[in-house]
């Protein structure tokens, strides 16, 4: 993992620009693989080696993650809080009770994240079980450094949580919003985002549903300045770095994942393989055909044999199958 982010960095930035090596050296220092990574909920997690990176740069005093669910990005700000050895506390409020577009989930999904979190990071993380508006008024204003924005997905619901949650943001604030690039019905993070970006010097990853990156505070720290100025200026170099890291990620905890269901074991909660399961093993081999052929048709096998009659399962499948064949062969 080590030496492949550091060919990536020397392939992308080093040395390009001072943003370029003030980039290189965070990652020389930092990153590592995630400590946590719950694979039937993967849209975020092309952001954890982002999210990872945004925490050290920062050192913020105080993270708030609004819409934690399994704890795949709360748990990327927590691993580098601790790798890191910062000195910051870590809230994460969820009612978890789902919600319009997450549909309803059981009591262990709490459970099981709040004694993850209990057992690694016990003195500075703390999950809220609370509703997004119940919780703001234990905060006091001026105190969050860092807002992650990930409840409901709607125009009114992400406006809201962003304008009642403002007031609480330190002059050195950055806020994460994630869903900016989804099209689908309901959803109006993407219309927010082409409002509020314009407010704020921002950057907006467009991988992994998108994720805004608003520097809201009037003192952001000069780290935080450098990374949105080089990323503004080199946008295709930004995305593709954190992309390829988010790949390197993802197959082996994949492999995983596969000799997991291929044990016919249940999932951790205790639960059997759901549709949205089988649209997260596709959507990562789907992720993984340009770049990893050998996992994604690993990936889809699996997806074909849990849904034989998917239609783009079964046409991929057999794609994905040839192009090994052919790549054997040669
Ligand atoms: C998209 S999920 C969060 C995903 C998570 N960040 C991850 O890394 O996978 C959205 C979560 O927000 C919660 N939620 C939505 N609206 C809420 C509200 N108003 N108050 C509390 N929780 C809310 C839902 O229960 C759900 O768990």
């Amino acid at each position: 993992m080590f030496s492949v982010v550091l060919k990536k960095l020397k392939d992308t930035l080093y040395s390009k620009s001072k943003g370029g090596a003030a980039i290189q050296n965070i990652f020389i220092r930092t990153f590592s693989a995630p400590e946590r990574l719950d694979m039937t909920s993967l849209a975020w997690v092309g952001h954890i080696p982002f999210a990872y990176y945004l925490v050290a740069i920062m050192k913020p005093r105080k993270v708030v993650e609004l819409g934690s669910f399994k704890g795949n990005s709360l748990s990327a700000f927590c691993q580098s809080v601790e790798e890191n050895k910062l000195d910051s506390k870590v809230v994460g409020v969820d009612a978890w009770e789902g919600d319009l577009h997450m549909g309803t989930f059981p009591e262990e999904y709490y459970l099981e994240l709040k004694d993850f979190m209990d057992n690694h990071y016990p003195n500075f993380a703390s999950l809220k079980k609370c509703y997004f508006d119940d919780a703001v008024t234990s905060f006091p204003d001026g105190s969050i450094d860092l807002l992650h924005i990930d409840g409901l997905h709607t125009y009114e619901a992400v406006k809201n949580d962003f304008e009642t949650w403002l007031p609480k943001l330190s002059d050195k604030a950055v806020v994460l919003f994630h869903d900016t690039t989804v099209v689908k019905k309901d959803f109006g993070v993407i219309k927010y985002w082409s409002e509020i970006s314009t407010m704020y010097p921002s950057f907006n990853f467009d991988f992994s549903h998108g994720l805004g990156v608003l520097a809201v505070g009037k003192n952001i720290s000069e780290d935080v300045r450098v990374f949105i100025d080089v990323a503004t200026k080199r946008p295709a170099a930004i995305n593709n770095l954190f992309y390829g890291l988010a790949q390197d990620i993802l197959p082996e905890k994949a492999f995983a994942f596969v000799e997991k269901l291929r044990a016919n074991e249940e999932f951790k909660c205790g639960r059997q393989v759901t549709h949205q399961d089988i649209n997260n093993i596709r959507d990562v081999a789907l992720s993984l055909e340009k770049t990893n052929i050998k996992h994604a048709a690993l990936l889809m096998e699996l997806a074909h044999k849990l849904r034989p009659n998917g239609i783009l399962i079964k046409k991929k499948h057999f794609e994905y199958q040839e192009n090994l064949k052919s790549k054997i062969a040669k």
